[in-house]
């Protein structure tokens, strides 16, 4: 559905790498509007056979994520008894009882799964420690990876400054939507000092927290280049499957057009404006 929408859209959709649709499906459906998002792992050695697998998947921007050093403590999940690999207890049976439909569906296409992992003969364990990577990583990486880089979960100035001393591309201020370490600051606090030490010309991303039309204005009048949503695509597919997803592209549509009224904006660009200064 995701893919679909980007398609239809040309805007990029992020792939994790714990996706439940291998990486090669979604670039297809998307239509080559697809990233891939990478989470480092064990010694690296996994991490880099997906870096590859990217390559020849003809991915040309990968994202890597740095804001998971360690799983956070997510009470919801712990309360809910969410586990990867997904695992059938009787609160799951209730669930699907309560939710046929979904079962059905579930039941015919099969569990969900890490589909990234699947015919790779290695394994993702989503609890493991991350903090084997470092500078030196990102390097390597720097050097295996031809194409663009974005390195997403940045809320510290002098962090994105190293990282476009050392061949970043760009990078995503972000704080996971808030479910890594809720007491950090929030992007939209941050991301105004990013812009002004990081130049007019760097490419700086940003998502957590957008709802709305006007939380995208406020980012990108606050010096973002681009805005990401997360969990508003599942709200939407929840409420109303791809139709819904849909539907919530054509309120934020609206609701940005409707903003920007409000405040005498007749493009985004950053000399549409004041000049130099969207804000
Ligand atoms: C259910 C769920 C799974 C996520 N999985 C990943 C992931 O695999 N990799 C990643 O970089 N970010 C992941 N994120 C974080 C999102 O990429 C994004 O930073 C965050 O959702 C943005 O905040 P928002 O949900 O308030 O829009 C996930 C978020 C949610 C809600």
């Amino acid at each position: 559905m995701l893919a679909r929408l980007a398609a239809k859209y040309k805007v990029p959709v992020g792939v994790s790498t714990v996706a439940s649709t291998p990486m090669e499906e979604i670039i297809e459906a998307a239509e080559g509007h697809a990233w891939f998002q990478l989470y480092f792992s064990g010694d690296g050695e996994g991490t880099f056979r997906l870096v590859d697998r990217a390559k020849s998947a003809a991915y040309q921007t990968l994202v890597l994520t740095v804001d998971v050093p360690e799983v956070g403590r997510r009470l919801r999940e712990l309360r809910h008894g969410f586990k990867m690999p997904f695992r059938i207890g009787p609160r799951q049976f209730v669930d699907f009882a309560l939710h046929p439909s979904w079962s059905l569906r579930t039941l015919r296409s099969g569990r969900p799964d890490l589909a990234n992992f699947r015919k790779d003969g290695f394994d993702f364990d989503r609890t493991e420690s991350r903090a084997k990577a470092t500078w030196d990583t990102l390097s390597e990486l720097r050097e295996r990876w031809h194409g663009k880089l974005v390195v997403k979960g940045v809320l510290d100035v002098q962090d994105a400054i190293w990282l476009k001393e050392r061949g970043v591309d760009a990078v995503q201020v972000s704080n996971h939507g808030a479910r890594q370490f809720d007491c950090g600051p929030s992007p939209i606090e941050v991301v105004p000092n990013f812009r002004s030490k990081l130049g007019g010309d760097y490419a700086i991303f940003l998502d957590s927290g957008i709802r709305s039309g006007s939380d995208i204005l406020r980012a990108i009048v606050s010096g973002a280049d681009f805005v990401f949503v997360g969990r508003i695509l599942q709200f939407a597919i929840a409420a109303n499957g791809e139709a819904g997803l849909f539907q919530m592209w054509k309120v934020l549509e609206e609701e940005l057009s409707i903003a920007m009224a409000m405040v005498g904006l007749s493009g985004l660009e950053r000399d549409s404006t004041v000049k130099g200064n969207r804000s």
